[in-house]
């Protein structure tokens, strides 16, 4: 497996950051997660957008022109095996000495890129469904970037997997639906699709985006706006997205059925259409 790391192309084996480095410190950076299919990267471009509104969002200069990154993760992509991978992005402010504040004069940034074979969901998932638990989203308030420190994310998503479920499903303020632990999460009613905001309190997920343009693409009613706690736990349907599980059905919710339990119409409709689109955007 090689790996990307401040300029050089490694074995992951030789691939070292000093314990200094502030992503160890205090989990000062940024990352971003590119799925691969027959060694193209998909929305490569709206990924490179995003990890620069996260590098805005934390006044970390980026290290790289959009060029260059395309260059680099290309190359990466060569050099490993799998024609399917997820490249994992990760940027943070670099070694200093231990001080909250950012080091001044600068320091060089810590810029790691690894690649990892893509597994999408299995077949049993895509026929089943997946179970999920509601919990408080008790993150902070910048959500939607895309930081590497995700202790909050981890735990949720641990409480899940001490649920037996697969996700975590985050209810804001006792009020209303965020997001996943890390996925977006969308609601069907009446055959509407129902799109949770792109903003702060939720990660502007390019999966997401490529629902919904697929929804306006086919006639599929939609609606971007608040999704109540009670719209959740009435939906017809739950579904997931996210760049390594694309989309999923949740069919169990706090251990109930949601809707019949089965993976409903509205994912028998999305779930085709994002693998002919990811089929045809790759022969392009
Ligand atoms: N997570 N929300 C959160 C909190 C996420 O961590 C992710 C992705 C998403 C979906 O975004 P996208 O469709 O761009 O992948 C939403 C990645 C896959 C991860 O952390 O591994």
């Amino acid at each position: 497996m090689t790996v990307y790391l401040n300029g050089a192309y490694m074995p992951i084996e030789e691939a070292k950051v000093p314990v200094l480095d502030r992503g160890f410190i205090f989990g000062d950076g940024v990352y971003e997660v590119i799925p691969v299919y027959s060694r193209h990267a998909f929305r490569m471009v709206e990924h490179l957008k995003r990890l620069q509104h996260s590098l805005d969002g934390i006044k970390l200069p980026n290290p790289h022109s959009e060029r260059e990154w395309i260059a680099i993760l290309n190359e990466l992509i060569k050099r490993n095996v799998p024609e399917d991978q997820y490249l994992y992005l990760h940027i943070t402010r670099g070694v200093a000495k231990r001080d909250h504040a950012f080091p001044n004069p600068p320091v060089p940034p810590t810029v790691f890129v690894l690649s990892n074979p893509l597994t999408t969901p299995p077949a049993e998932q895509l026929q089943n469904g997946i179970s999920c638990i509601t919990v408080v989203d008790n993150r902070w308030l910048r959500c939607d970037i895309k930081a590497i420190a995700l202790l909050p994310n981890v735990l949720l998503r641990q409480a899940a997997v001490e649920a037996g479920c697969a996700e975590a499903i985050l209810i804001r303020g006792d009020a209303f639906l965020t997001e996943g632990s890390s996925s977006n999460i969308f609601a069907v009613k009446n055959g509407t699709l129902l799109a949770p905001p792109k903003d702060n309190l939720m990660l502007p997920g390019i999966t997401y985006d490529v629902i919904l343009e697929l929804a306006a693409a086919n006639g599929i009613p939609f609606e971007v706006r608040r999704v109540s706690k009670a719209e959740v736990f009435s939906a017809d349907e739950l579904l997931l997205s996210s760049s390594t599980k694309e989309v999923l059905a949740i069919t169990t919710l706090d251990g109930k059925p949601v809707g019949n339990g089965k993976p409903g119409a509205m994912f028998a409709r999305l779930h085709p259409l994002y693998q002919t689109f990811k089929r045809d955007v790759m022969r392009k």
